[in-house]
């Protein structure tokens, strides 16, 4: 057994053995080389790359992006170069990571999404899918299928009778009960769920009497979205039986661990990445000093504790 002075930092996702529970989210990572100068990133729990579908996609119009109080707007729509250019120029050097991979995807129809699925399955290097149901700044496909429960239901279990890979489905904030999706997802065969993606928002130029972003509408992420985030991390833990991924806002260990109390087995890291490039690093580092202090031997005496034991509710 290992001593405090070394926690044990690793997690279990269902099948997935993540060596600690920090993750770098989809879309705020780039396909990690982008990242090597700032942090080794074999340290990190797993990579996300930015999701990709089955054929290559442009995104919306810029700007794209557009910095608010405490948070980021975005309208990329999902820009991509698709399932063949990212095998042959993207996954050759993330295989190279010595960490875990997991490939966050989306289609436009359900048949997009089962097909890129039995594609990822064939690929060696691979060890889990993200299926993204939650995008709002695309128009067709993503977040249609994360704000009707029995769309998720039908979307997921098609997807996961077509692949062997253990399937996170990432959920949408941008609905009125979050556990109601998370319980869809988990009845259609997900072996866990993330959330959150971002908030539907939008941002207007007073001088020019025009939106700040080319699509009107962006996505909102950041520090400014982390209380909400929690809170349905907290719902959501208390809804299902598989594990929860919490993302949202988090921008220091602190943050990670608050998601971890409140029931994620693992966290995700977003904005921060585009703040500071070495958050993740920094947080692996906090969450260790944490357990030290508190002489806590394993991340897994943490996971949900909060909600178990002092702040769980009950449903009506
Ligand atoms: C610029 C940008 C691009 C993103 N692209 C994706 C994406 O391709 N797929 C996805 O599932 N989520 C995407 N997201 C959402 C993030 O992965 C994450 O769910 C969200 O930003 C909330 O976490 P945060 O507040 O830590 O950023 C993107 C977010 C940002 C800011």
């Amino acid at each position: 057994m290992k001593s405090s002075c070394h926690p044990d930092l690793s997690v279990r996702i269902g099948k997935l053995r993540l060596k600690n529970p920090v993750i770098v989210a989809s879309g705020t990572f780039g396909y990690g080389q982008e990242f090597d100068n700032f942090m080794d990133l074999n340290q990190l729990g797993a990579i996300i790359p930015k999701g990709i579908s089955l054929n290559p996609m442009q995104g919306n119009p810029p700007p794209r992006i557009f910095e608010t109080n405490g948070g980021v707007l975005n309208s990329i729509g999902l820009q991509n170069p698709g399932l063949q250019n990212f095998i042959k120029e993207k996954l050759p050097y993330l295989k190279k990571i010595k960490t875990t991979l997991i490939i966050n995807f989306f289609g436009k129809t359900q048949q997009e999404y089962v097909e890129l699925s039995k594609r990822l399955d064939d690929l060696p290097g691979i060890s889990g899918l993200e299926m993204n149901i939650s995008c709002p700044n695309v128009q067709q496909g993503g977040i249609i299928f994360g704000t009707d429960p029995r769309m998720t239901y039908r979307l997921v279990s098609r997807v996961r009778k077509s692949t062997q890979h253990p399937l996170i489905v990432k959920l949408s904030p941008n609905v009125t009960d979050i556990a109601l999706m998370a319980r869809s997802a988990e009845e259609g065969g997900a072996d866990a769920v993330s959330l959150v993606n971002t908030f539907k928002a939008l941002a207007i130029n007073i001088q020019l009497k025009k939106p700040e972003l080319g699509n009107i509408i962006g996505g909102l992420s950041g520090p400014a979205i982390k209380p909400i985030a929690l809170r349905m991390v907290w719902e959501v833990f208390q809804a299902v039986k598989i594990p929860v991924i919490g993302m949202g806002g988090i921008m220091k260990a602190e943050d990670a661990i608050e998601f971890i109390l409140a029931g994620a087995c693992a966290i995700q890291i977003g904005t921060a990445n585009l703040v500071n490039p070495k958050t993740g690093a920094e947080v692996i580092e906090g969450i260790n000093q944490y357990l030290v202090q508190n002489k806590i031997k394993s991340i897994k005496h943490l996971i949900g504790v909060f909600t178990k034991e002092k702040g769980g509710m009950q449903r009506a």
